[in-house]
């Protein structure tokens, strides 16, 4: 094993930048998107897509917004080729979207290239020459008068073929690969040289592209590199300026981001960052980003699940269960004290007004989920779950004591399990707990009650269905019941509400023995009755919890 590893790399030579002004800017609107899953993406799956693949995929693309799409390596890849040829044939690319090849500068590639094109209405060329002194050492052992030549050859071929097909609208594009490796006066005299050679007007422009083709550095430094280039290149105003990160270091967002910040126009990168190794900028993430902070950023996912079904068939990859926006878990609180504050936000939450639910930065109806996912209840979870899950469920709210009481059962269960509990186990937790319960007091006929079989007199519960029980009325009941039970019971609380679906809800603490209240819960459409099952099951839980003394049974036998 290597002892001092760190002593095998060098720190990056971050470029000298005065004056930078991309700190202080904020990002006012979109830019403009480029997808690359069909190319990039593609080229870095272990399986690559089939024809039917890339169509399912293009189709997705033009129906979240993409206006530029690439589509493929077509003097590369015969299925690229051919891929190409369909979308063209069978006329599938909407009137606003563009398609964008990839090519190196090689005249038989290029060539290939416009074969492959012939007959499109409007179509992004885009040429590629790697520039960074690695690059020129150990791949092409050229010194920079070559690789700048490569690249001016083939702009000159690109523009001889394009002229050659006139009744297309040829935009052309450069990318300086390894630019962010590259000393930018270099990358700028390339690029200078390139955009010569093409000679792009304010109406009719070029796309020079500079891509961190591997990220090497952190994100501010790309964004010194973006603002340079911004600066000094020529022909600035007739260049659209693009960025293409990739995520080596796990902050391509980031980059991109910053790059923005300083000057850049596009980005070009994939669906939850897939590509070349640890993938591309993901594109899913920058919109919604964008979303969040009050900007529209003109991509559409809205349904985000079935963007990503097709994305996680296509490319044969799973999107993370933490994935930002889109994995399975993001919009999840498992934790006591998120449950708590979620649903105080939800409950809080204005319709129309600005979103401000804690630890949920979107709406998560925004992307088309519902709130199922939102709180999820384990051994963690605190009452704040199971309150939430159960009003969800059965469309009310217990009082504060019983979600307390109840989520001692709740965590019981999970503790034991270890598993999670859904919304509908713990609706039937709580039926299993409070509804029906066993025990001496059993409903008799119409509204009276039995104590093992015995009658008791009962007063007259209806009168007790009010905002509160009449202490008077608690008195009488608790009076009724001592002689059966052998010992004091008391009604020590009584709460009354309407469920979402129209009936009472009645929840009574029921006390034996001077041991700690037990809640009994009743639920129907008629008061008393609700009542009457509020105390079977409050004073038969009491007993059972009580351990009712054998003394006290014998009592009452
Ligand atoms: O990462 C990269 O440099 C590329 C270029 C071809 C644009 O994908
Ligand atoms: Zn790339």
């Amino acid at each position: 094993m290597l002892r001092n590893p760190e002593n095998k790399y060098r720190p990056f030579a971050a470029p000298q930048l005065s004056g930078r002004k991309w700190p202080s800017r904020t990002v006012q609107q979109a830019p403009i998107w480029m997808s690359t899953d069909l190319r990039d993406g593609n080229q870095s799956l272990i399986e690559p897509m089939s024809i039917a693949q890339k169509l399912e995929f293009f189709d997705m693309l033009v129906q979240i917004g993409f206006k530029e799409i690439e589509v493929g390596f077509p003097s590369a890849s015969q299925t690229d080729f051919d891929f190409v040829r369909t979308l063209i044939e069978e006329k599938r690319i909407p009137d606003d979207v563009t398609i964008e090849v990839l090519v190196q500068s090689r005249e038989a590639l290029i060539a290939r290239t416009f074969e492959a094109l012939q007959g499109v209405p409007r179509a992004i060329v885009h040429l590629y020459s790697a520039l960074c002194p690695s690059f020129r050492k150990i791949v092409f052992n050229q010194p920079k008068e070559e690789v700048k030549a490569l690249a001016v050859e083939g702009t000159r071929l690109i523009r001889q073929y394009a002229d050659a097909q006139p009744e297309t609208h040829w935009i052309y594009q450069y990318s300086p690969e390894t630019f962010s490796m590259t000393e930018l006066a270099f990358a700028r005299e390339v690029c200078d040289a390139v955009a010569q050679t093409w000679r792009p007007t304010r109406q009719h422009k070029m796309i020079l592209n500079l891509p961190a083709t591997v990220e090497a550095a952190m994100p501010n430094v790309y964004a010194d590199q973006i603002e340079w280039m911004d600066r000094n290149l020529g022909y600035r105003d007739s260049i659209v300026l693009s960025v293409h990160p990739h995520n080596d270091r796990g902050t391509a967002v980031a980059a991109a981001e910053l790059a923005l910040l300083a000057g850049a126009d596009r980005i070009e990168g994939c669906l939850f960052g897939n590509g070349e190794r640890t993938g591309n900028v993901d594109l899913v993430t920058l919109a919604l980003n964008l979303y969040t902070q009050g900007i529209d950023p003109g991509l559409d996912f809205s349904e985000i699940d079935a963007v990503r079904r097709v994305v996680e068939r296509c490319n044969q990859i799973p999107v993370h269960p933490r994935h930002p926006y889109a994995g399975d878990l993001v919009h999840t609180a498992f934790s006591g004290s998120h449950q708590d504050a979620i649903r105080k936000g939800f409950a809080q939450q204005q319709p129309g007004a600005f979103w401000e639910v804690p630890y949920l930065p979107i709406d998560p109806a925004d992307i088309g989920r519902n709130y199922d996912a939102v709180i999820r209840v384990n051994s963690q979870s605190g009452k704040g779950g199971s309150t939430y899950l159960l009003e969800r469920g059965m469309g009310f709210t217990p009082p504060r004591r019983v979600q307390i009481e109840f989520s001692h059962a709740v965590q019981a269960v999970t503790d034991e399990s270890g598993e999670e509990m859904t919304g509908a186990a713990i609706c039937a937790l709580f039926a299993r707990e409070y509804f029906d319960v066993a025990g001496p007091l059993q409903r008799a006929s119409g509204k009276g009650l039995h104590w093992n079989s015995r009658d008791i007199p009962v007063p007259n519960v209806s009168a007790a269905a009010g905002a509160s029980m009449p202490e008077t009325q608690a008195h009488a009941i608790s009076q009724a019941l001592q002689p059966f039970a052998g010992q004091p019971v008391e009604i020590t609380s009584y709460e009354m509400l309407h469920t979402a679906n129209g009936q009472v809800a009645v929840f009574a603490g029921c006390r034996i023995g001077g041991q700690a209240p037990c809640f009994g819960v009743g639920i129907g459409s008629d008061e008393a009755d609700a009542v009457l099952d509020a105390l079977v099951s409050g004073i038969n839980r009491a007993v059972a919890s009580t351990l009712w003394p054998v003394a006290a049974q014998k009592a009452a036998a």
